[in-house]
This record gives structure tokens, C-alpha cells and sequence, in this order.
């Protein structure tokens, strides 16, 4: 198949497009590059099978050519942090909602056979279901929240009204090498990743009980490709590992000093995914356990010796708009 992905220079896109490429598919990859690096395609750089090309989603022309011929489209590209969502929510809008509509309308226009979409699970806020299914409300808490389950309502609205044979994954919690590691205060691993190298203290929110459905990145992109070579369409699926670990686990399992921060509103103190639809429908499970998904992290630890290193001040402020707006 040929296959492209949009924000395939990032975290997810690179292991997405590294596995399409193992399985024999030919590879476009868009990417703006701004918060995707050339260093995610280490492990692979020059195939004869991958293209890249440097464009903007938010640019239809600039887009639209790279479109002929595709059979697959995976549109993971996206502004993908909270903090900054809340105080640029005209970004968000412009690259998560325009710009997902961009991306429908050449692959529309181009006949692709799949269109897969990377949904968020953030789209059910604080839930009252665990673990969650895919029917429980949907209820954004920010705007980062909000646009990726707009740019879902789009897909699912291609998918009736144009016949655009499409699936949206939602995803939990994705760890794994490549994560992010610079830009806004984020993600829990590469915060404690980044501490641990330079033996701070973990910045542990709340008392650190909350859990997360943290998913390995490899079984992450496995699903999205047993999505495509499925002849399913219309279906939302949640992308959960099958299980939730606090906090805490991750400081012991990093082993190092710990720190507690206030706790953040409109935050769950529990995110599980319901995985029993994608497992039925797809034949999906994820296989990596956490242990070893961790560890296999742990190993490329040196991939965080760039990225910003936090603590409870610089923390304090980067995270203020959070606590004026959300509380
Ligand atoms: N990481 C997670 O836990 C998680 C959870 C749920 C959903 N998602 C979704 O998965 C997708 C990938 O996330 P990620 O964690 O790999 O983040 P990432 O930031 O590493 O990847 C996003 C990629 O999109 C690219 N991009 C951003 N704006 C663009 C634009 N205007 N034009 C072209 N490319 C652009 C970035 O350069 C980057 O390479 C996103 O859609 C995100 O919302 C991620």
C-alpha cells in the first residue's frame, strides 16, 4: 500500500511510519517540523520506500500533491499540549480543526481507500465510567481537548456524508522513545525522565495515587495499522493498554527522590480505556506490559538530556493559566 502519514516526524508518526515501512508499505510522510524532528527517522533515514515532505496542514495547496496515488491516510498531526491550548486556543483551532478538515478534503478528493484518525481520550474529561467505553459522554476540559474530538466529529461526518471509509482511535496515555522532549510542560515520562538524569527530584502532581491507561508507542501503532487493514468504517475505537498504573509505580520504578505539587483541576484522577470493542471488532490487544515498556524507555534515556528540566517553580508558572481557567 501506499500509505501517508501526517505528523509523521513526531512521536507516534515516527513508530507509525517505521512499522509501516517494515511491513513492506511505501511511506509519505507531512510533517511542518514543529514539534517533529528528522532525528525520529534515525533508525531508518534514506529508505527507498519514505518520502518526506516538509508542509503545513493548515495549507491545502501546499498539501493536496502529495495525495495522488495514496491508499492509506494516518493523520496524527497535531498541536498536541494542554497549557498552550488554553492560551492560544486560535493555534489549536486553525492546525487541529482546519487543518484536520484540509487533510479530509484531499484524501476526499484523492479516493483514498482508509482514513485513520489519532482521536484523544481527553474527549471524556473527568469520567464517571471505569474502565471507559467508547459510548460514555464526551466532555472536553480545555480546547486542546476540544479540537481533537471536533477534528473526530469531522472524520465521522466525511465518513457519512462523502463516504470517506474512515476510523478514529482514541488514545490513552502513549508512552515510549522519541517522546516529545521539548516545548511546553507535558508528559509525565519525559518530565521524570529528565529530573532522574539530573538527579532532581520527581515533580509527582497530587499525591501521585492517580492513574494513567499508559500505552506502549509499539502497540499504539500496531492498532492503527490493524485499523487500516481492517474493512471496517464509521467506528471509534479506544487504544488502551488494558490496564492503569499510578504515578507512584513510575517513581519506583524509576527509582529516585520524589517531590508532590498541587493537584490540577480539570484532570481525572483516573484514565482506563474500555478495550473490549477494539479487541472484538479489530482482534487488538496490547501485548507490551508496563515493565518492559518502561524499561525499553529507560534504555534511551539520553534522548532527554536536551530537553527542559522542571521543578516545582518553573512548574508553578508554566502551568498558571491552567490553574486560572480550569478551576
Ligand atoms: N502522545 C499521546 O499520549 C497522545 C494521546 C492521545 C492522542 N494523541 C494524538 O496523537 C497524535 C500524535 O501525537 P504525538 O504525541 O506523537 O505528538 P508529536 O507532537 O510528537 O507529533 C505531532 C506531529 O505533528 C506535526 N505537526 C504539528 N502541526 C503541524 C502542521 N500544521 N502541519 C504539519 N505537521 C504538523 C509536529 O511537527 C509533530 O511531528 C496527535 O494527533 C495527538 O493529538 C497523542
Amino acid at each position: 500500500m501506499k500509505a501517508l502519514v501526517t505528523g509523521g516526524a513526531g512521536f507516534i508518526g515516527s513508530h507509525l511510519t517505521q512499522l509501516l515501512l517494515e511491513k513492506g508499505h511505501e511511506v509519505v510522510v507531512i510533517d511542518n517540523l514543529c514539534s517533529g524532528r528528522l532525528d525520529n527517522f534515525s533508525e531508518f533515514r534514506g529508505h527507498p520506500r519514505l518520502q518526506f515532505a516538509q508542509a503545513d496542514i493548515r495549507l491545502l495547496e501546499e498539501i493536496r500533491p502529495y495525495f495522488k496515488g495514496i491508499d492509506w491516510v494516518f493523520h496524527l498531526a497535531a498541536l498536541a499540549d494542554i497549557v498552550p491550548s488554553i492560551e492560544s486556543p486560535r493555534d489549536y483551532f486553525e492546525v487541529n480543526v482546519d487543518g484536520t478538515f484540509n487533510v479530509l478534503e484531499c484524501s476526499k478528493e484523492s479516493g483514498v481507500k482508509r482514513f485513520l484518525y489519532a482521536a484523544s481520550s481527553s474527549c471524556y474529561g473527568i469520567p464517571d465510567i471505569y474502565p471507559t467505553p467508547e459510548t460514555a459522554p464526551t466532555k472536553p476540559q480545555y480546547p486542546y481537548a476540544l479540537t481533537k474530538f471536533l477534528g473526530e466529529e469531522i472524520v465521522m461526518h466525511w465518513e457519512k456524508v462523502y463516504k470517506l471509509p474512515s476510523l478514529s482511535m482514541r488514545l490513552f496515555n502513549v508512552y515510549g522513545p522519541r517522546a516529545r522532549t521539548t516545548g511546553a510542560y507535558g508528559a509525565v515520562f519525559g518530565v521524570f525522565l529528565t529530573q532522574k538524569l539530573n538527579n532532581k527530584p520527581m515533580t509527582v502532581v497530587g499525591d501521585g495515587t492517580q492513574t494513567r491507561d499508559f500505552t506502549f508507542v509499539k502497540d499504539v501503532v500496531r492498532a492503527f495499522l490493524m485499523g487500516a487493514e481492517s474493512s471496517l468504517s464509521g467506528e471509534i475505537f479506544n487504544v488502551g493498554s488494558g490496564n492503569h498504573y499510578s504515578v507512584n509505580q513510575i517513581v519506583e520504578i524509576l527509582e529516585g527522590d520524589s517531590t508532590n505539587i498541587p493537584k490540577r483541576p480539570g484532570e481525572p484522577d483516573c484514565t482506563f480505556a474500555d478495550t473490549t470493542k477494539i479487541e472484538k471488532m479489530i482482534g487488538f490487544k496490547a501485548t507490551t506490559s508496563f515493565d518492559t515498556g518502561v524499561r525499553e524507555l529507560l534504555a534511551k534515556i539520553n534522548d532527554f538530556r536536551d530537553a527542559p528540566l522542571w521543578d516545582a517553580d518553573s512548574i508553578k508558572d508554566a502551568t498558571k493559566t491552567w490553574f486560572q481557567y480550569l478551576s
